[in-house]
């Protein structure tokens, strides 16, 4: 399977920790250059020097358009273009529908889906014509189950979006030769979710995993690596879950 992504370079958002360090990672294993993006600039920073000196950290949230365009001309200055988007940045909303606030609902979909927006419009310029360019959003369990594990479903909801994104995106920009995908993580234990688990919630949350244990960001990572290399030449559109089977039980 080929998987080599050396000299192509990606950006992949809210990298700074999580599982945007552990696509950051896997994709600078493969020879990629990756740009690690996160509104958390000192973390990015961070972050990418752990992953070598292919890797550059930068100030970016993704609310902010004129800050993507930036930071991908900055891109296009230094390497000509852009191969790879990753979609990570996101947040997530728990609770009961009705305690959800307005500010709290527009930070969500600010961050989830108009972020998405705004990563895709500043960065497809920069893939055209560029041999093997993929976009790779998370979404979430959530997106199907309108809620998942811990995401009520506001959280589901802005998935969802991601998931119809990927689908339409696959097909509008498939002629232009950039595919587009999304995975869908089960639960991986990050900074998101840690804070939201007891040991009675774990124990409760985990038995609805046939595989018996949650994702790790490897395992997140393994499979962007497949979506954003030329070993899924053939597939777009797609959103694939990663999630031990909690999908079907
Ligand atoms: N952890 C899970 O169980 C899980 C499950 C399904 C989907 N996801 C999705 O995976 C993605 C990553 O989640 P995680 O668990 O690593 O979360 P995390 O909270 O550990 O990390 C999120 C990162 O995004 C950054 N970020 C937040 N707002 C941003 C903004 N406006 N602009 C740029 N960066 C921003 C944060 O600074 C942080 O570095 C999210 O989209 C999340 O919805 C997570």
């Amino acid at each position: 399977m080929n998987t080599d992504l050396t000299g192509r370079v990606a950006l992949v958002t809210g990298a700074a920790r999580g599982i945007g360090e552990g696509i950051a990672q896997g994709l600078a294993e493969n020879g990629c250059i990756v740009f690690v993006g996160d509104v958390d600039v000192q973390g990015a920073r961070a972050c990418a020097a752990r992953q070598g000196p292919q890797c550059a950290g930068v100030g970016l949230d993704v609310r902010d358009e004129e800050a993507a365009k930036r930071v991908v001309a900055e891109i296009v200055r230094i390497h000509g273009g852009l191969d790879i988007l990753v979609n990570n940045a996101g947040i997530v909303c728990t609770g009961p529908f009705d305690a959800v606030s307005r500010t709290e609902w527009d930070r969500l979909i600010g961050i989830n889906v108009t972020g998405v927006f705004n990563c895709v419009q500043a960065a497809v310029p920069a893939m055209r014509g560029r041999a093997g360019a993929a976009i790779v959003n998370i979404a979430s369990v959530s997106a199907e189950k309108g809620g998942g594990a811990f995401g009520n479903v506001w959280y589901g909801t802005t998935k969802a979006a991601v998931v119809a994104i990927t689908k339409g995106l696959g097909r509008d920009l498939g002629p232009e030769g950039i595919r587009v995908n999304a995975i869908s993580p089960g639960v991986v234990e990050t900074d998101m979710t840690r804070g939201l688990m007891t040991p009675e919630v774990r124990a409760r949350v985990l038995s609805r995993f046939p595989l018996g244990r949650f994702a790790s960001t490897q395992d997140i990572a393994l499979a962007v690596v497949y979506l954003a290399s030329d070993a899924s030449a053939f597939v777009t559109g797609e959103t694939l879950a990663v999630d031990g089977g909690f999908l079907r039980t």
